[in-house]
């Protein structure tokens, strides 16, 4: 199963979003796979070998043929227990692994229903190699801040690209509320507005420096509004698998 998030401007917290969502997830099957064209965030975040396993090294093993086996053994646990993928923090690099791994590797990632894997695609421009892999996906959430310049942006790309998957938006941070968005939206979205992550820096920084395990930080207004969250996509997830099956 696979859900994809990303961004369309500026840095909403993406990365943040979705190592909080894969640290809550409610089933325990759960992989987050870094598949940001313009550079990974985890090797530096967890202070990762440059040349472990994760994007590049899978790039170059699958480039012929892409089993799940294959996949597994590019996964790697970061220290404090996460399941990941992660991707070269050199844009070149990241951009290479993930213009050749989009389309096989999406298409694995969802047609493999007991792991649920978790993308980062980071900003969605037109022309990102990420975006077969956003189209593979059982759910793409666009995360965005509800600001009107954002919000405009995200109804005019998917106007005229309506993405081929189902789509829903995550607001981060203060601005319009969910159902001023929703509204807005209208059905434009196929799932609407799947939630929101509230603006708590502190705890966005002690999961980017690992001052803190997600574990630490469970009372912590972001973790709990992930666990929320996880919980609400991980059924539009189960929806979407019941009624493809
Ligand atoms: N919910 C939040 N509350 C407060 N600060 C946040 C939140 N989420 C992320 N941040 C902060 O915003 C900055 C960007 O976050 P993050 O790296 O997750 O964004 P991104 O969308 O992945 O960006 P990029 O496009 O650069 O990959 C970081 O400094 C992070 O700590
Ligand atoms: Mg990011």
């Amino acid at each position: 199963m696979l859900l994809a998030l990303a961004s369309l401007k500026a840095a909403p917290g993406v990365t943040t979003a979705a190592v909080a969502l894969a640290s809550v997830w409610p089933q325990p099957e759960v992989v987050l796979v870094e598949a940001d064209p313009d550079g990974g965030s985890l090797v530096t975040r967890f202070d990762l070998p440059a040349d472990g396993p994760g994007l590049t090294s899978l790039a170059a093993a699958g480039r012929h043929r892409l089993s799940r086996q294959l996949v597994a053994e590019h996964v790697q646990t970061l220290p404090g227990g996460l399941a990941a993928i992660p991707t070269s923090p050199a844009p070149g690099q990241a951009a290479a692994a993930v213009a050749a791994l989009a389309r096989p590797l999406g298409e694995q990632l969802a047609g493999t229903p007991e792991v649920t894997a978790i993308a980062d695609c980071g900003r969605l421009s037109a022309g990102s190699p990420a975006r077969p892999l956003a189209d593979a996906a059982d759910l793409l959430v666009l995360v965005c801040r509800p600001r009107l310049e954002e919000l405009r942006l995200a109804l005019a790309r998917l106007e005229e690209r309506p993405p081929p998957t189902r789509v829903g938006l995550l607001l981060t941070g203060g601005g319009y509320s969910v159902a001023e968005v929703d509204r807005l939206f209208g059905d434009r979205v196929a799932v609407g507005v799947v939630g929101s992550l509230p603006d708590d820096p502190r705890t966005a920084r002690a999961l980017a420096d690992r001052t803190a395990t997600p574990r630490d930080l469970r009372r912590s207004p972001l973790i709990r509004h992930a666990r929320s969250l996880a919980e609400r996509l991980s059924d539009l997830l189960a929806v979407q698998t019941a009624r493809s099956a």
